[in-house]
């Protein structure tokens, strides 16, 4: 999606991706290699003026050999801000950004002391390479301990508690090169089984402000260039902090017709040093993701305002194979389309 809105800037691309069917291979050269092959990244940084990632755990090793050649935006320290959930928790109460209590588990016996401070429920995370909601497990009684600390205890663990949330929301902020900043309205987000289902923005969201607060201090932390998501929980009313990504984010597609500007050109404009675009909404809108298969695409075309977007992956269970976005004029007109819409996707959401 980076390189589909860069063609038009003139932009050219170079992947390196361990995946031997990249989804981005179409679109440029792939060099097939994992991401700490020294040759490999001698070529790439040989055929690029500026480099970038999609994938928050690209190994710092690779980053590190790229940014000591050619300019890597986001940094490399943005990448490791991203990385480990417990450095990321320390970092956002270092900044004043309020977080969910939360304690490291190294041990069955300080799994059980984390319990006492963060209280039960509970959700036991790997520190390191989750996503989707991998490398979770909910701790509800005494009981889970043992099972969960089977199925995660062989690496670092951080023990949060759980956050009976009203909303998830996230906000996705771009800094450019001369440290000029824009934010996207504030998106909430529907997860089922720790995978982001439906996002869909807010304008006028009363928390627009208080997470761009969040977000531009983040940003100027990390000397930040391109886009950067924020994920949320809201709780009485206000932010807890969950995570970042240092990159664009599944929760900002529909900005590729939802906004004036999409993230994926803004983050292309932030690190080849042109101006930001604009954020602004473009009506209302609501992205659906595919997950596991999907929908065949004479079904999807026949729906009125729904914009697909497949990724060429081999079908999986749980794997993100496309999505959808949804638009309309208002709010009310999104309102009323998205039931049909839910009725005719019924067997694919
Ligand atoms: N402490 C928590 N309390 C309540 N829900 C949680 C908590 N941590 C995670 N979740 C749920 O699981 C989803 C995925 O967890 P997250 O920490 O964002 O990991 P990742 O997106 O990297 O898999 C969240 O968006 C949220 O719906
Ligand atoms: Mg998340």
């Amino acid at each position: 999606m980076l390189a589909l809105a860069g063609y038009p800037l003139g932009l050219e691309f170079v992947f390196l991706d361990p995946a031997a069917e990249a989804c981005a291979s179409p679109l440029g050269a792939h060099l097939h290699a994992d991401y700490v092959d020294q040759a490999a990244l001698t070529t790439f940084v040989q055929q690029i003026d500026v480099a970038t990632y999609e994938f928050e755990n690209v190994p710092v090793l690779a980053a590190d050999f790229v940014a000591a050649r050619i300019p890597l935006r986001p940094a490399p320290k943005a990448l490791t801000a991203g990385q480990d959930r417990l450095g990321e928790k320390q970092l956002f109460q270092q900044l004043g950004i309020p977080v969910p209590r939360y304690a490291p588990a190294n041990s069955l016996a300080e799994l059980q002391q984390a319990a006492e401070h963060t209280g039960l429920p509970a959700v036991l995370k790997t520190r390191r390479m989750g996503y989707d909601g991998k490398g979770q497990a909910r701790l509800r009684g005494a009981a889970d301990f043992d099972e969960a600390w089977r199925a995660l205890g062989a690496q670092a663990l951080i023990l949060e508690a759980f956050v009976p949330f009203e909303r998830e929301v996230s906000c996705l902020g771009v800094r450019a090169l001369d440290g000029s900043v824009a934010f996207y309205p504030l998106v909430e987000n529907v997860h089922r089984d720790g995978i982001l289902r439906t996002s869909r923005p807010r304008a006028n969201d009363p928390l627009q402000a208080e997470a761009e607060r969040h977000l531009r201090r983040l940003m100027e932390h990390l000397d930040y260039v391109g886009v950067l998501a924020f994920e949320f929980f809201v709780v009485d009313g206000q932010l807890l902090a969950n995570e970042i990504a240092p990159r664009v984010h599944n929760s900002g597609h529909w900005t590729i017709e939802g906004a004036e500007t999409s993230q994926f050109e803004n983050h292309l404009r932030a690190i080849t040093g042109l101006p930001l675009g604009s954020t602004r909404l473009r009506g209302a809108s609501l992205m659906l993701n595919f997950i596991g298969e999907l929908p065949p695409l004479r079904h999807l075309a026949a729906i009125e305002n729904l914009h697909v977007h497949q990724y060429g992956k081999t079908p999986k269970p749980l794997r993100k194979v496309g999505h959808a976005t949804l638009t309309a004029p208002s709010t009310v007109a999104l309102d009323a389309a998205i039931p049909p819409l839910q009725a005719a996707l019924a067997a694919y959401l």
